[in-house]
Order: C-alpha cells, then structure tokens, then sequence
C-alpha cells in the first residue's frame, strides 16, 4: 500500500517518521483484549507521543479500536474534533484558566475535575456555554500530581451531582509506580478502591472509574475497574506490542578522511585510522538529541554505524567505513529495523538516561509524519 502524508507536507527532505498503522491496530486489539470487559481509553497527548493523534484517532475511530481518547489539553482535543473525530475524548489535564473550561464543554469533550475550585468553574462554565459538561473527578492517590483526596473528592462529587448543568461521569486516579513498587501501587489501588466504595454508598451510579495505565493495566488485574487508558503500548514500546513508529533518512553526503581527521563542532571525533563518514540530514532541531554524540548508532547497508562527533542542529556524521555500497542517497534507519538490526527506542533511551516516552515525544514538527499499512 503506498504511503500517505498530509498535503500540507511536502517531502523534499529524505527524513521522515514512518508509523505502521498495521502495527498500532494490532496493540489496540491486544489492550482491548486485556482490558475487557472493561472499555479503552487510548491515549493521544502529546501528538500521540510524536506518532500524529488526529491519523491514530481516525484509525482506532474507524475500526472500532477503543471507546475513545485521553489528551492532555483543550488544544489537544480540539486538534481531535478539528480532524472530525467524534469519540469521546477526556481531558486528562487540569485545567485553567476559566475559558478553558467554556471551550472544552463547547466542543463536547470531557474534563477533569481536580479540585473543590475548578468544581465550581465547571458548574459556571457549563452555563456559560449553554451545554451540560461531562467531568471526570480526579482522585490524588499517591501519585502527587493533580487530584483531591478522598474527603475533598466527595465534597466535590456532591457539588457536582448537585448541579444540572453538571453530569459526574467517571472517578479516576494514576498509578505512579506500577514499574517499580507493587506494595506502593495496591497501596494507591486500595484508597481508589475505598473511594469507589464511598462514592457509591452517596448513591454514584454508572460512573466509569479508571485507575491504570499500561503498566498497571497489563500487571494488576485486581485494578481494572470499568476503563482503562493506555498510550506507550499502543504505539508498541512496551514489552510484547509491535513498535509502530521507524525514523528514516538518507545519506546526503559521503567522504574518505585519513587518520587524524577531525569531525564536528569542537573536533569532537577525531579518526583513528582512514575511514568513510557519511552525513545524514537529522540534527537536535528535529529530536536528534546531542546526547547520542559520538555513541548512538544508525543503521545502513544492514548494518550499525557509529555516530561520529557531536550530532550538530541538522545534520550528523555516522560511520560508514564498513558498509559496502554506501552511498548517497543510501536509507539511514535512526530508529526500527533495517534487514536483520534494529535500534530500539529503549537503547536511544538508555544512551540518553531517558525513557522511551520521552525519546518518540521528542522527534520535532519538523519530521513529516507517513503512513504505512
Ligand atoms: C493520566 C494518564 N493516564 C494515562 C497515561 C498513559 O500512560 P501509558 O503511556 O504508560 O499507558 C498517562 C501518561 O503519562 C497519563 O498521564
């Protein structure tokens, strides 16, 4: 199948993201599939953690991939509505100033409601806008973030259930350790779990509670509750999914240097024998790290290729001397497979003493987005 862009790009670089929609619908049938019975949220902040929210959300839309999705703003949500997208949609964020609120409720998405203040602006706001609003209360477990605690959290499911411009559709919280610490996450389920309890004994009724993400939906089965939202596994960076997303370029420029040459900014490579260097067009500008200097590997011909120097604002040096064939024009992989190698968000993650989270988030507007599958 060809791949497909938006027309506003126009691709006269060599570097892109390719993400495989095959892949990502492949991880949303697997959550879906852990999930249930309980619905899928999946979550699209942050540009769908770089992979293009308003392609993803259309797709999961369209095939029935998920009962809807989690942003971190109103802008966010809007971008979603503005694609024509017509799920739910919760804003996961808390939010402010007042207007944000109107804005969310015109546009029929869903907010948190973190605190007994913003209870208040969202009663307002829903009559500003002439619209009922749709809030999720957010409960502080443990995370430190954004939520009340159980006390203040009633008070604020009584004011809002009070209201009739208000409907309390869900209670939700978010576990901050469910990687690294089980006794601190049953800990932060079990309050969620009073919590539930107590809303219900108020008379809460059909509310959808959520308390995981992916670690914690894949690992603490006794959390589940009626939703559960995931973003990293849908987009394959998570033990057992399929990584959608592939980070490609192309040699634009290649040259024999003898021993003792230098290579970038501050010589910050010097050759220790005659060897072939080969320039791909990515940089910092476009989330190519100055990290990965001189120790992350890009693959060509099949093979890795040292990053030589400093990884400059557009472009960066690789190692080609063993590569035959290379030439420009040659495909660079940054991030995926190439024939048999692959370079892993994880090991860009661990060069850089990050996450992979922030690894994909980071790769810039500047690299088009494509299509595949
Ligand atoms: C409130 C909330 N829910 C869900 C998620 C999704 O987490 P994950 O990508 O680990 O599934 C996040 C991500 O940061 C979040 O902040």
């Amino acid at each position: 199948m060809p791949a497909v862009t938006t027309p506003v790009q126009r691709m006269l670089r060599p570097t892109r993201a390719e993400i495989s929609l095959g892949a990502v619908r492949n991880n949303l049938k697997k959550l879906s599939a852990a999930a249930s019975p309980a619905r899928l949220l999946f979550v699209v902040k942050a540009n769908a953690y770089g992979h293009g929210s308003v392609e993803l959300a259309r797709l999961a839309e369209r095939e029935g991939l998920c009962w809807g999705f989690g942003v971190s703003s109103v802008e966010e949500g809007l971008a979603l509505r503005e694609g024509g997208v017509k799920s739910p949609v919760l804003v996961l964020g808390s939010l402010y100033p007042f207007e944000s609120f109107v804005a969310a409720i015109e546009a029929g998405l869903m907010v948190t409601v973190a605190s007994p203040d913003a209870a208040r602006l969202v009663i307002d706001a829903a009559r500003q806008a002439g619209r009922k609003a749709v809030c999720h209360m957010k409960l502080e477990t443990g995370m430190g973030r954004i939520g009340a605690r159980r006390p203040s959290l009633l008070r604020i499911y009584d004011e809002l259930s009070a209201s009739p411009d208000v409907e309390v559709a869900g209670m939700y919280t978010h576990l901050s350790s469910a990687d690294s610490d089980p006794a601190y996450t049953r800990e932060q389920l079990g309050y969620f779990s009073e919590t539930v309890r107590d809303l219900e004994a108020r008379g809460a009724k059909g509310l959808t509670f959520h308390a995981e993400a992916t670690c914690g939906l894949l690992n603490y089965p006794e959390g589940r509750w009626n939703m559960a939202r995931s973003g990293i596994a849908a987009y394959g960076l998570y033990e057992g999914f399929e990584p959608a997303l592939s980070w490609k370029t192309k040699i634009v420029f290649l040259k024999d240097v003898r021993e003792g040459a230098c290579v970038s900014y501050n010589q910050s490579f010097k050759a220790d024998r005659p060897m072939t260097i080969a320039t791909i067009p990515v940089g910092y500008a476009d989330g190519y790290i100055r990290r990965f200097s001189n120790k992350a590997e890009v693959l060509i011909g099949g093979r890795r290729c040292r990053v030589l120097g400093n990884v400059t604002m557009d472009m960066t040096m690789v190692d080609v001397t063993a590569v035959k064939g290379a030439a420009v024009g040659s495909e660079a992989v940054l991030l995926g497979r190439q024939g048999g190698e692959e370079v892993t968000a994880q090991q860009l993650a661990d060069i850089a003493g990050t996450i992979t989270y922030e690894i994909v988030t980071q790769i810039s507007a500047r690299v088009p987005r494509v299509y595949v599958g």
